[in-house]
């Protein structure tokens, strides 16, 4: 693992210090020193006695004498320098001169080899070549791809990669998928509570806005027609951004957290219909009316399929969608909660965590793990074809994870629910699953690689009848659920997020070349 704590190499003091330095000496009059520092624009001076150094004057120290009343014409430097100061050598690293700048609160340090004065380094020099910013002392270096840095504090959930255990809230996330209802979960992630017997749920809330408000319903073939052949998720994403329109959905920032979670309802709702809808209207069928009583999972299957599902499959793929209603801080959650810091609408924040999930590397792999098992064909044509596509450099759809460095128990639950609704793929995914961990060891021996939610998931959704373009689409309504938790949360005790960047080009300011 390569790590950012790389500086660029060769970058050293001599780089971006002042060189020659401006000097004075010691018996020269402040003014005269001041106008030296006017006149040639730095912040010091260096101060030599017989070309050896003797002290540094700063803008400080002008400050200074001229808050005790002294003469400018009359004192001299000499009374006012800062005698045998500390200095840095010409080869030293940015980042070392910086640190000591950072502890002693230097602005400017002399450079010197051997006696020689080599020139003069500050501490702007320092910030605005290395783009270090002077907080706290130091910056913090973080792995690349932001591994393992804690960056939100939630009580939605999290997962324990190398225990291969994921919770919502304090329950088992899988021991939810198997005993609890989409609408349930999702509870839990916005209320903190599962239902309980004879008080309000949010199952009731979310059939109440089981349509689609009208202005946005007569926009959808527009939609389609727009985009002709373009991934459902597009054009869903497109919709969800026309739905914060058509809603008049406010800024985070500006709304009370009953108003919030109202158009996190709406959106959560909203999702199925909009997928199911698009789905219809791109194959020229009319949208199938949404019949709230079936609860989210089998409306979904039976907008999209124009047919009731057997309670089987409408079972399973409750299962899938309470299983990916949220996985801890992964890149479109993360994305929600960098929208919503900036106080922008729940829309946006939705918009942006869907294009971050459309990605390969991470929801947009499922379809593509199916592609895989459609290239492989039979089981004895697995090795040869895996261990081709990974001595090319490709990655195989469906295995590593970020966190997991061991079983995910999405793929094992996964797995079984495929088995037990007989789903076509089923088998040949179980062997071919079995080829790809054993190409994997070997070929990455000091990876630990094993099987995501992603690859089982593309099977259980086939077996349930929803086509390989609805597969993203179909994650993409679970994790809404996450999303907007999170928004939620993050709205509720916001800060913006904006980290910082270390600029690694060529060292700034070079003069702008004039226009060709
Ligand atoms: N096939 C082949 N090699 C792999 C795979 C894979 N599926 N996954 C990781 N590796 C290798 C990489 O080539 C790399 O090795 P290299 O540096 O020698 O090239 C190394 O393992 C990187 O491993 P990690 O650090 O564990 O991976 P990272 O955290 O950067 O990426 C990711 C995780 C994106 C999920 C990766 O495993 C991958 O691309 N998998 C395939 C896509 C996929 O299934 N995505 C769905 C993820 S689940 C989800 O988002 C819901």
């Amino acid at each position: 693992m390569e790590h950012a704590s790389r500086t660029r190499p060769g970058r050293t003091v001599a780089d971006l210090m002042t060189s020659p330095a401006v000097t004075a000496a010691a018996s020269e009059s402040l003014t005269a020193a001041a106008s030296r520092m006017a006149s040639e624009r730095v912040g010091s001076v260096v101060v030599l006695d017989d070309g050896a150094l003797a002290g540094i004057l700063t803008e400080r120290d002008l400050l200074a004498a001229g808050a005790a009343g002294a003469d400018p014409a009359a004192a001299t430097v000499g009374e006012w320098m800062t005698p045998g100061p500390d200095v840095v050598g010409p080869d030293e690293e940015v980042i070392d001169a910086w640190r000591r700048f950072a502890e002693h609160g230097y602005r400017h340090v002399p450079v010197v080899a051997g006696d020689e004065v080599k020139g003069v380094v500050s501490l702007r020099d320092l910030v605005r070549v290395a783009q270090l910013r002077p907080v706290d002392g130091l910056y913090t270096d973080v792995p690349r791809g932001l591994e393992g840095v804690v960056a939100a504090e939630t009580s939605v959930g999290s997962v324990r990669g190398m225990e291969g255990f994921f919770h919502y809230r304090q329950y088992d996330a899988t021991e939810l998928a198997r005993t609890r209802s989409f609408e349930d979960v999702c509870q839990l992630l916005f209320d903190g509570e599962l239902p309980e017997a004879g008080r309000p749920s949010v199952a009731d809330e979310l059939a109440e806005l089981s349509s689609l408000p009208a202005g946005l319903e007569a926009l959808l073939p527009g939609i389609v027609a727009a985009s002709p052949g373009a991934p459902l998720l597009d054009q869903l994403r497109s919709a969800v951004s026309l739905l914060g329109a058509v809603e008049g959905m406010r800024p985070t920032r500006d709304l009370t957290h009953v108003e919030l979670r109202r158009d996190a309802l709406r959106i959560v709702a909203a999702m199925p219909l909009l997928a199911a809808a698009l789905h219809r209207l791109a194959g020229g069928l009319a949208p199938v009316p949404s019949d709230p009583a079936l609860g989210m999972a089998a409306n979904y299957l039976a907008m999209l399929t124009g047919s009731r599902p057997s309670p089987e499959a409408a079972a399973a793929l409750e299962r899938y969608l309470v299983l990916t209603i949220d996985h801890g801080l992964n890149a479109s959650t993360f994305t929600a909660r960098v929208v919503a810091s900036t106080g922008a609408d729940l829309a946006a924040a939705v918009v942006a965590a869907i294009g971050a999930l459309s990605g390969p590397l991470h929801g947009g792999a499922p379809s593509r793990a199916l592609d895989t098992l459609d290239a492989i064909g039979t089981p004895e044509r697995a090795e040869a074809h895996i261990t081709s596509l990974v001595a090319s450099g490709e990655r195989i759809m469906g295995f590593g994870h970020r966190v997991y460095k061991t079983v995910d128990p999405r793929s094992e639950l996964m797995k079984e629910t495929a088995r037990e609704i007989g789903a076509p793929l089923s088998g040949l995914a179980e062997q071919v699953e079995q080829t790809v961990l054993s190409v994997l060891a070997e070929m990455k021996p000091d990876r630990k690689l094993y099987t995501n939610v992603e690859f089982f998931a593309g099977v259980v959704m086939d077996g349930c009848g929803i086509p390989r373009q609805m597969f993203t689409p179909t994650f993409a309504l679970s994790r809404t659920v996450g999303w907007c938790a999170h928004v939620l949360e993050q709205a509720a005790d916001n800060r913006i997020i904006r980290p910082a960047s270390r600029y690694v080009g060529p060292p700034p300011p070079q003069p702008v070349p004039p226009r060709p």
